[in-house]
């Protein structure tokens, strides 16, 4: 199974790329720019990485993205996630960047794109990887903020494809952004958000009828209502479950009692995804490899998953149909 997990072509939809940070590659950036961070040794960072919950998580991962400051920064944070990429056969991906973690420390907007935008380039002439971004905005600041941060991305529109919606869930549900939403689909973006993480089903109630977004990010709590789970079946939208992030941050006790199975079954479209892999101990291949395990999940669920990566990607329809051939003749080759 490992091993047709690890040549099973896939895309990755739900990556933080300040997330896929590893402690190597801070400690080099933090000390090419003199900047102090409150750990004398991998080890320590990696110590460090033991939460109760969401915002536990939160507070070191803003912490450890303040070392960033550099097109050059940005570029070796964007290009070392891609190398990942490369050797998971993980043949597209859609980015999440916080452009407000980083704007708000004084670096230029125009830093964090480029950085980022030279990376994706390089990846796609040196793998052949495809890739696109979402820019999510921060929901524990205010939708003046959110505004603020929509307007600097207009010159660079062409290179964004989505807008999301991240960061302390509880307490700030997808109603705040209404207007900056709307907004940002108004002027090209497509919609999506996290929601259903650790906020109830209320919060995906307000993502779909509210914010209009095209597909949903954890949703796990969808599981707590029958009207919802029917709406998202019939709007045809995904889900980008993070099985290892959901331990991690204990929105599942183990992987053994995660509902992917369940989700499945009820006809949920569900893909696996990494969240934030440097601090939630694996790439997109060591969730769908742990998932598989704990679940006993068959050739033919892993496929499925694989496909639904694929199909509910913002890709465009040629590039989607290349990469679901290349998948269904992976597959029929060696189920
Ligand atoms: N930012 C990075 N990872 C996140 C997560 N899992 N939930 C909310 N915001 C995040
Ligand atoms: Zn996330």
């Amino acid at each position: 199974m490992k091993n047709f997990i690890e040549n099973l072509p896939k895309a990755e939809l739900h990556l933080h790329i300040e997330g896929s940070f590893e402690p190597e590659l801070m400690f080099k950036i933090a000390k090419r720019n003199a900047i102090k961070i409150p750990f004398n040794s991998i080890k320590e960072i990696q110590d460090a990485y033991q939460f109760n919950c969401l915002q536990d998580f939160l507070d070191i991962y803003y912490q450890g993205a303040q070392v960033l400051i550099t097109e050059q920064d940005f570029y070796d944070l964007t290009f070392s996630y891609l190398k990942k990429c490369d050797a998971q056969n993980v043949r597209h991906t859609e980015i999440m960047f916080d452009p407000q973690t980083h704007t708000e420390r004084g670096v230029k907007f125009a830093t964090v794109i480029a950085g980022i935008t030279k990376a994706q380039k390089d990846a796609k002439i040196q793998f052949g990887i495809t890739s696109l971004l979402i820019m999510s905005y921060l929901r524990h600041l205010s939708e003046k903020d959110a505004f603020k941060t929509l307007e600097e991305s207009l010159p660079y529109k062409n290179q964004i494809t989505c807008v999301g919606l991240d960061s302390s869930e509880k307490g700030n549900p997808p109603s705040k952004f209404k207007n900056v939403f709307k907004k940002s689909v108004e002027v090209g973006y497509i919609p999506v958000a996290h929601a259903g993480e650790e906020g109830n089903a209320g919060y995906i109630w307000e993502a779909l009828d509210i914010l209009n977004i095209k597909r949903i990010d954890h949703g796990n709590n969808c599981l707590q209502d029958t009207t919802l789970i029917k709406k998202i079946i019939k709007q045809d939208l995904a889900l980008t479950i993070c099985p290892l992030s959901n331990t991690a941050l204990q929105v599942v006790k183990n992987l053994k009692e995660h509902p992917l199975k369940k989700m499945l079954d009820l006809g949920l479209k569900v893909t696996i995804n990494s969240d934030d892999p440097a601090f939630f101990g694996g790439q997109v291949n060591q969730n769908y490899i742990e998932i598989q395990k704990a679940l006993n999940l068959t050739k033919e669920d892993l496929y499925t998953l694989a496909k639904n990566s694929f199909q509910y990607s913002f890709l465009d329809k040629i590039t989607k149909e290349k990469y679901l051939n290349e998948l269904e003749t992976y597959y029929k080759k060696n189920k």
